[in-house]
């Protein structure tokens, strides 16, 4: 193999496969010979340049000119005429949003949707993440067994996400369904035997999103994100338009969702498979704030993200020509020993985890940061004040396999019930 400037492949560089258990088991492990010894490499399986260390990704980030968001919702994996045409008949056209929109079109929008984003804003969301992590406690709380993931995890940012965009709760199993079809047409490698019904799925998905946009025109009044952005629209029709309304309509429910669940499914297995540090934080609910950006960083559930190279650059000592794409593996990056000591030890305590790239940098950097923030501590809260003694059960972690969303589908915990705080201390 040779990387299309004419220069040999390493074995390690041919062999990477990002669809495969390794990766999707601990990236940055995966990684370390590739931080250590080749930091950026050209991966023919993929196609993509993958950049691996700290200092190289945040310099990406922080040029969003040089290096174009473009790419950042495109499919990983090209598919078949088949899919393709299952797509169309959806009239299906997922287009730029935000994430994927370049300047100067980007900041205007960004500016203009940024106030429901404000911490005072967000204030508003917390006593329904409050009510229903309760709930959702309350309901499995006797059974001294529980999968996370499916009987809260999943449900619990997925109701949040539909609140903070003002869209009506609908059929749960089905947006779950169609979230998943999303990543892995954004960033899986179906088979061809599944791309159709993938493709089918992201139709759907695509038109729901229509009809809960034009029911949301017929009334602008009402709370939410996208209302929000539709009253935006009638004084700057140019900034926010019809096609970023229909994208983010369905990109948003993802966004707002699915990372959320992941990282909270992660924050849980990490902190469990180190009972002191458990132990500590049941202790101590002080240190919640700082173990939730040491659990984003250490195992965080956006893995890598996109960059299209828009004219010829260096990265990492590699001359890049315009047109390459990059893979920028951001959990690689929170485990680089040069921004981070010890950087594989989970250290709750460390001082610049927030430094971390889950959400990534820059101008581009999540907009619903402070959101997903305050779900993961709510949840942790919950959890540690409620069921300080559970433990993970004996179990083999699954991953949906794909470039860049990551978290494990079920995530089993037990517990006696008889030793529940409620019950010894009611
Ligand atoms: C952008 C991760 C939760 C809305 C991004 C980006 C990443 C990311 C990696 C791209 C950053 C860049 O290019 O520099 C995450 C993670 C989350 C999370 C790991 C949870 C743990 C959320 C939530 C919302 C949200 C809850 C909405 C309520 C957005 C938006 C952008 C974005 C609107 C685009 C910003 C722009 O391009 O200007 N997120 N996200 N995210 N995220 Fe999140």
């Amino acid at each position: 193999h040779q990387t299309p400037t004419g220069c040999p492949v390493s074995q390690r560089a041919a062999d990477f496969d990002p669809f495969e258990d390794g990766y999707q088991q601990d990236p940055p492990e995966y990684l370390r010979w590739a931080r250590e010894q080749e930091p950026i490499f050209w991966s023919p399986k993929l196609g993509y340049w993958v950049v691996t260390r700290y200092e190289d990704i945040k310099a990406i980030f922080r040029d969003n000119i040089t290096f174009s968001p473009s790419i950042a919702l495109e499919k990983i994996t090209p598919t078949g005429e088949e899919a393709n045409a299952v797509l169309a008949s959806y009239g299906f056209a997922l287009n730029r949003t935000l994430v994927n929109e370049d300047e100067p079109a980007h900041m205007p929008r960004r500016r203009l949707l940024m106030e429901p984003f404000t911490p005072e804003a967000l204030r508003h969301h917390e006593p329904l993440v409050r009510k229903l992590a309760r709930e959702y406690v309350d309901r499995f709380i006797d059974d001294g067994h529980a999968d996370l993931v499916d009987q809260m995890l999943w449900e619990v940012p997925l109701t949040v996400a539909l609140h903070f965009l003002g869209v009506p709760e609908e059929d749960m199993d089905t947006l779950r369904k169609y979230s998943i079809a999303h990543t892995v047409n954004a960033w899986g490698r179906p088979k061809p035997e599944e791309q159709v019904a993938v493709a089918h799925a992201v139709g759907n998905f695509w038109q729901f999103a229509g009809q809960v946009l034009d029911k949301m025109r017929q009334d602008p009044s009402g709370p939410g994100w996208m209302r929000y952005g539709i009253r935006k629209q009638v004084e700057h029709p140019e900034v926010v338009t019809d096609s970023y309304l229909h994208s983010m309509m369905m990109a948003g429910i993802v966004a707002a969702h699915e990372t959320t669940a992941n990282a909270t499914a992660n924050a849980m297995k990490l902190l469990l498979q180190h009972p002191d540090t458990w132990r500590e934080i049941c202790e101590d609910p002080g240190l919640i704030s700082n173990a939730v950006e040491e659990c984003l960083r250490h195992n965080g559930s956006v893995a890598a993200w996109r960059r299209l190279v828009t004219k010829e650059v260096e990265v990492g000592g590699a001359l890049l020509p315009a047109g390459s794409k990059l893979l920028i593996v951001t959990s690689s990056a929170n485990h680089d020993s040069q921004q981070f000591a010890d950087a594989d030890l989970f250290d709750i305590r460390r001082d610049n985890a927030s430094d971390h790239l889950t959400f990534g940098y820059g101008s581009h950097q999540c907009m619903g940061k402070n959101l997903a923030r305050m779900e993961i501590q709510i949840f942790l809260e919950e959890f540690t004040r409620r069921l300080p003694h559970m433990r993970l059960a004996e179990q083999r972690f699954s991953y949906v396999p794909n470039t860049s969303f990551r978290g494990p589908e079920h995530l089993w915990v037990e517990w006696d019930p008889a030793q529940n705080p409620e019950r010894r201390h009611p």
